[in-house]
C-alpha cells in the first residue's frame, strides 16, 4: 500500500473575475471547489491508476468534513486526525480578461503537541503495511519544522520508503532523516543550497549534494523544461513530450505519485523517471486539477526523451 501524509490540507476554491482590481470590490463566479493539499492530490492520482492508497494527515472543521466526503466519493480510504479550528481555503482568482492568476493561501490551523502525537501513532500503525509513505506540502503555523524528519524516522523504522515533497526548513530538516526520494523544483533547490542552477551540470551537482545530505533519489523538476533525475549511477535529464498546456495545477504532485506507483511496481529508476515525466505532462494537458489516466500516461511514455544529464 501507499500512504500519503498531508499536514496542511486545503479547500482549493477557484473564482473567475473579469478585470480583477486590487483594493476594490470584485464580483466573481466560483468555478471549482476541490479537496486540495499536496498529499491528497497524490492520493487522487494513485487511486485513479488503481494503486491501493490511504490518505493520512490533519483536518479540521466543516471544510475538513468536505474533504473527507470528497475522498470517500473518490474511493480513497482516509485516516486523519481531527484537530480544532478550520481547514484553510486557498483561493485562486482567475481573471479571464487580463489572463492573470492571483492566489491567496491561508496559513492553516493551529495544532497541539497531543494531536501531533496522535498523528505519529497513526503513522506507526499504517507504516508496516506501506511500501511507500509520501509526505508532502506545507506545514501549518507553529508545527515544529522537524515534524517531517520525526515522522519519516517512524515510517522508515517500520520499513516504509519515504518520499518528501516540501520546501524550506521542512525539506532541509527532513533530509537528515534519510528519505528514499525528494522532488524539489528549481526554486526549492536554489532556496536550500543557495547555488546557481543554470546548467545541467549545476543541477546534477545540486542533486548529488542533496543525496549527500540524506536523500536516496533526487528528482529536480523544471516545469516545461522537464526534469533531472539522479539515483545511484544514473544522472538523467528528461525532456517532456510537447503537449498543449491547459493547467499546470498538480504537475509536481502527479510526478511524485508516478514515482510512488513505480516503486510499488518495482520499476527500475530510469523507467520510473520516464513515467513521472510522462504522467506530469499528460496531467498538464488536462483542465484544472484533473489527473491523466494510465492510458494517457502510457501513450506519452515513448515520447519522453531520456538522456545522460552530463554527456
Ligand atoms: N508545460 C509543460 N509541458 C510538459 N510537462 C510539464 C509542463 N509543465 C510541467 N511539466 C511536467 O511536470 C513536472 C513538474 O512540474 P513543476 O516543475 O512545475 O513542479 P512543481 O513546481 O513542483 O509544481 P507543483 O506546483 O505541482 O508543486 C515537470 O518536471 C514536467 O515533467
Ligand atoms: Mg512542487
Amino acid at each position: 500500500m501507499i500512504a500519503t501524509v498531508t499536514l496542511n490540507p486545503a479547500i482549493d476554491k477557484s473564482v473567475t473575475v473579469r478585470g480583477f482590481e486590487m483594493g476594490k470590490t470584485n464580483r466573481g463566479e466560483v468555478t471549482r471547489v476541490d479537496a486540495g493539499g499536496k498529499g491528497i492530490n497524490v492520493a487522487k492520482a494513485l487511486i485513479l491508476w488503481g494503486a491501493p492508497v490511504c490518505a493520512l494527515g490533519l483536518l479540521a472543521g466543516s471544510n475538513g468534513r468536505f474533504i473527507l466526503d470528497a475522498l470517500s466519493a473518490q474511493g480513497i480510504p482516509a485516516d486523519f486526525v481531527n484537530v480544532p479550528g478550520e481547514t484553510r481555503v486557498n483561493l485562486k482568482i482567475h481573471d479571464a480578461e487580463k489572463g492573470t492568476e492571483t492566489e491567496l493561501n491561508e496559513p492553516g490551523f493551529r495544532v497541539s503537541a497531543e494531536h501531533l502525537q496522535e498523528l505519529r501513532r497513526k503513522i506507526e500503525a499504517q507504516a508496516p503495511q506501506c511500501e511507500v509513505m509520501v509526505f508532502s506540502g506545507s506545514l501549518p503555523p507553529d508545527v515544529p519544522e522537524t515534524i517531517f524528519a520525526d515522522l519519516i524516522r517512524v515510517a522508515k523504522f517500520h520499513g516504509a520508503k519515504c518520499f518528501l515533497d516540501t520546501a524550506g526548513p521542512g525539506l532541509k530538516l527532513g533530509l537528515a532523516a534519510g528519505p528514499f526520494l525528494i522532488k524539489p523544483n528549481r526554486d526549492e533547490v536554489k532556496d536550500l543550497l543557495k547555488t546557481p542552477l543554470q546548467s545541467r551540470k549545476d543541477l546534477v551537482e545540486a542533486a548529488r549534494a542533496l543525496i549527500t545530505l540524506g536523500s536516496g533519489q533526487v528528482l529536480i523538476s523544471l516545469g516545461a523544461e522537464g526534469a533531472i533525475g539522479v539515483a545511484g549511477n544514473d544522472a538523467l535529464f528528461a525532456a517532456p513530450p510537447a503537449i498543449k498546456v491547459r493547467s499546470s495545477v498538480g504537475a509536481g504532485d502527479t510526478m511524485v505519485a508516478a514515482m510512488a506507483y513505480s516503486a510499488v511496481e518495482k520499476l527500475p529508476f530510469r523507467e520510473a523517471f520516464r513515467m513521472a515525466v510522462a504522467a506530469s505532462a499528460a496531467t498538464v494537458a488536462l483542465e484544472g486539477s484533473k489527473v491523466a489516466d494510465l492510458a494517457a500516461v502510457q501513450e506519452l511514455l515513448p515520447q519522453v526523451i531520456l538522456e545522460d544529464a552530463v554527456g
